[in-house]
């Protein structure tokens, strides 16, 4: 069968995405303060390459360029994060104006030219300052965002009507606060588990604050996903996949459903009784307009007794003879149908946007051209398992491609590139790659189609 466009339907939201402290750069200017991203990338070692994201793309000031592109390219949404720190550069405290100015900017040059913003309020760059004060661990943290979310609603709600409150909770506090590979660092159950909680807490309130402004809003927030798989039939590996699928599944998305923690399956997450308090329960739900549903790759787990709390650990995609990404991911299209349907069978989800889907595989950049045929055929396949999933009675009602250009790709630097524009990073040059022409025809006409089933030999 051949697909186009048109069989999503006129209402489908088609966009690319990014955050703040992957593109914007000016990490220090016009009264912005660190975050924790700022300090974390100055420590030895902490991202591969050693680079930071003090520069990134430059995107906070070429902003105007990077908007007529996402125009030129016939992208109709555009989802970008808000720094916190530009606006607070304290977290709390006096609000910077150059920081809502340029957000204002940002937002104005993109109705300008027909593009909706999407913004999502925390993508991972917490205010250092806040982090002194003990950041995600600290339940105070409730009060900061609130205060956070309330002011940039009211700074910014005339103008943009869809939000999204987290990106990814699981991975910035699973990373963040238990592996400590990403920002700020910090490792152990003890600071992973208030911080899951907490940020599962701000979730649902940034939903609140937003529906009390406008309750015309459209508000999501948004989850990473990865279908699972049991390394074999055998019970134990069986199990493990379960607690996996737990933790990277469902820990975030089902309390906001009102559905609590997945303890059963995932019994250390118990133990976060020792941080809940009265009516932490009922406020951990809300009834978002849509989920972000942010998807890659699968992940194939096996019994491991050794490994603490999860008994079981992943198997690495290069060990299992399949198709690989950059990042060391498998490709593996199939894996985005199944996770849409695992989350439409939430009773309470109304609606599906997958906020993320993308890859990182090695461009070249010659004669001034980026020939990644590699990443045209990924985006089509997994855009038909999103038409797959959407006839076969998913409310999915959009798509957002990660990401608009390469950028830091936090821990691992600048090598993953990730985007439909090349970027130059020396000279802040960008260049449309083959796929972000091959997406712009796509949204353009009618008669561009999704190819047949792609071999498994084109990746
Ligand atoms: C994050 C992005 C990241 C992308 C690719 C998602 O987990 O939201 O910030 O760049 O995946 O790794």
């Amino acid at each position: 069968m051949i697909f186009t466009k048109d069989d999503f339907g006129p209402d489908f939201h088609w966009g690319v995405s990014t955050a703040a402290y992957q593109i914007e750069g000016a990490h220090n200017q016009d009264g912005k303060g660190p975050s924790i991203w700022d300090q974390f990338v100055k420590k030895k070692g902490k991202v591969q390459d050693g680079s930071t994201g003090d520069h990134a793309c430059n995107h906070y000031h070429q902003y105007e360029e990077d908007v007529q592109l996402i125009r030129s390219l016939n992208i109709p949404n555009y989802r970008f994060s808000i720094a916190w720190s530009r606006i607070f550069p304290e977290g709390t405290g006096p609000i910077n104006p150059d920081g809502v100015d340029y957000y204002n900017r940002l937002i104005d040059a993109c109705l300008a030219v027909g593009i909706t913003p999407w913004i999502t309020l925390y993508h991972w760059d917490l205010p250092l300052a806040l982090e002194k004060k003990g950041g995600w661990v600290n339940r105070e943290i409730l009060n900061w965002f609130e205060h956070y979310v309330s002011t940039c609603v009211r700074l910014f709600g005339d103008r943009v009507k869809h939000w999204m409150v987290l990106n990814e909770p699981m991975v910035f506090t699973g990373a963040g606060y238990f592996l400590g590979y990403h920002a700020p660092g910090k490792k152990g159950i003890n600071k992973f588990l208030p911080a899951m909680h907490h940020a599962t807490l701000c979730q649902s309130l940034g939903g609140r604050i937003i529906r009390d402004f406008d309750p015309e809003a459209t508000i999501g927030t948004t989850f990473s996903c990865s279908h699972i798989d049991p390394a074999s039939e055998d019970s134990k590996d069986i199990k493990a996949a379960q607690r996996f699928d737990a933790l990277l599944n469902r820990l975030f998305i089902e309390p906001a459903m009102g559905m609590g923690y997945p303890i059963q399956e995932l019994p250390i997450a118990k133990r976060v009784e020792d941080y809940l308090k009265a009516d932490d329960e009922k406020n951990m739900a809300f009834d978002f307009d849509f989920v972000g549903l942010q998807n890659y790759t699968r992940e194939v787990v096996k019994y491991n007794w050794y490994m603490p709390y999860l008994q079981g650990q992943i198997v690495k995609a290069e060990e299992r003879n399949v198709d690989l990404t950059t990042m060391g991911w498998e490709v593996y299209p199939q894996g985005i149908y199944k996770m849409l349907k695992r989350f439409q069978a939430y009773e309470n989800v109304r609606s599906i946007i997958v906020t993320e889907n993308g890859v990182a595989f090695e461009d070249q950049c010659e004669d001034g051209q980026v020939k990644d045929i590699k990443r045209v055929r990924f985006l089509q396949s997994y855009i038909r398992e999103v038409l797959r999933a959407k006839k076969n009675g998913v409310k999915v009602d959009g798509y957002f491609v990660w990401s608009l250009m390469d950028n830091f790709e936090w821990a691992e630097g600048y090598e993953p590139r990730f985007g439909l524009i090349y970027n130059d990073f020396q000279l802040q040059k960008r260049i449309v790659k083959e796929s972000g022409y091959w997406y712009s025809r796509f949204l353009k006409s009618s008669k561009v189609m999704l190819t047949d089933e792609p071999q498994k030999s084109e990746f």
